[in-house]
């Protein structure tokens, strides 16, 4: 541990505060974290914390869910700047017109989303258990907000339900080719390869695997393999080479989350120091948004 991470584990001791890291953190981040874990985990978790204070090393939409799950708990995302693109490629207006265009049909919404955007939805998933939160509504139709490519994702394993897809997506995991993905495989033919259910098809056809963020980790432990290929942000690397240590991996280098990346061990020092940035939402919002949130968790992961 460096200075500036000693001092960051001092400030939370003295304020009474827990700090829940996604793993796309850089490094030194996820260290003074104390939980990490992909969107479903970091749910799970801020509906467990006891501490007073929770800070978010995450993006917008996590910090959100985090507080409308924990409403009581102060909830601080130390860098605004670390804002989900995809998430706000749907808001609530435009959801609600297509929902009118389609009445009846339930909305499932990827967890990343903004908390308006959850008060219009019936479910949520996370790319744990998306396949599984698709099957388990009695619908023929479903809506699916706002990632194009988990909706394809999803369809492959639900045949007998027409998904009506938004055209939202992850810069980030459509910025990894297939292209980038074949000539990785073609270096190192005895890789296993890993990607997440935010690429593209053509990519998901190449891989092995498609898992969210801790799918891949469990798998990548429990694997006899020895050497992987890991198609999602590049900053994995770290908690797998920590959980999985004397494997090998190759990062798809321009897979590069900036928002994620925004986050620093000044701004998490900053955070605690000054109470920022914290999240507020109306006690109407946290009571609509919180339902589709709940559902999910009750339905639990697949992964
Ligand atoms: P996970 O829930 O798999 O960690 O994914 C979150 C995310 O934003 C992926 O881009
Ligand atoms: Fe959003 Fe994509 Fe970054 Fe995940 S990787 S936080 S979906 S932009």
């Amino acid at each position: 541990m460096n200075a500036l991470q000693e001092e960051i584990l001092d400030l939370k001791r003295q304020k009474g505060a827990v700090i829940l890291g996604h793993n796309y953190q850089c490094r030194e981040v996820q260290e003074v974290s104390d939980f990490l874990g992909d969107s479903y985990g970091l749910s799970v978790q801020a509906t467990k914390v006891e501490a007073d204070t929770i800070v978010f090393a995450g993006v917008d939409f996590m910090a959100e869910s985090a507080k409308i799950l924990n409403p009581r708990k102060t909830v601080l995302l130390p860098n605004l700047k670390s804002a989900c693109p995809m998430a706000a490629m749907v808001d609530a207006e435009a959801l609600r017109a297509f929902k009118e265009e389609n009445p009846g049909v339930p909305v499932v919404s990827y967890v990343n989303t903004t908390a308006s955007v959850k008060c219009e939805t019936d479910i949520c998933c996370t790319s744990a258990n998306a396949v599984k939160i698709v099957k388990s509504l009695p619908d023929e139709k479903i809506i699916f907000v706002p990632d194009s490519n988990l909706g394809l994702y999803v369809q492959r394993y639900v045949k007998d339900k027409e998904i009506l897809l938004w055209p939202g997506y992850c810069p980030t995991h459509v910025n990894i080719t297939a292209a980038s993905l074949r000539s990785l495989k073609d270096e190192h033919p005895g890789a296993e390869v890993l990607v997440h259910p935010e690429c593209t098809p053509e990519v998901i056809d190449l891989a092995d695997f498609a898992y969210s963020t801790e799918g891949i980790i469990r798998h990548v432990v429990s694997s006899s393999k020895k050497e992987f290929i890991i198609g999602t942000e590049a900053n994995m690397n770290h908690r797998l080479r920590k959980e999985a240590p004397g494997k090998t991996f190759h990062a798809v280098e321009e897979a590069i989350c900036p928002s994620m990346r925004e986050i620093t061990l000044e701004d998490v020092r900053d955070s605690l120091l000054k109470s920022q940035h914290r999240i507020d939402l109306s006690d109407e919002i946290v009571s609509k948004a919180r339902a589709p949130l709940e559902r999910m968790l009750e339905a639990g992961r697949q992964d």
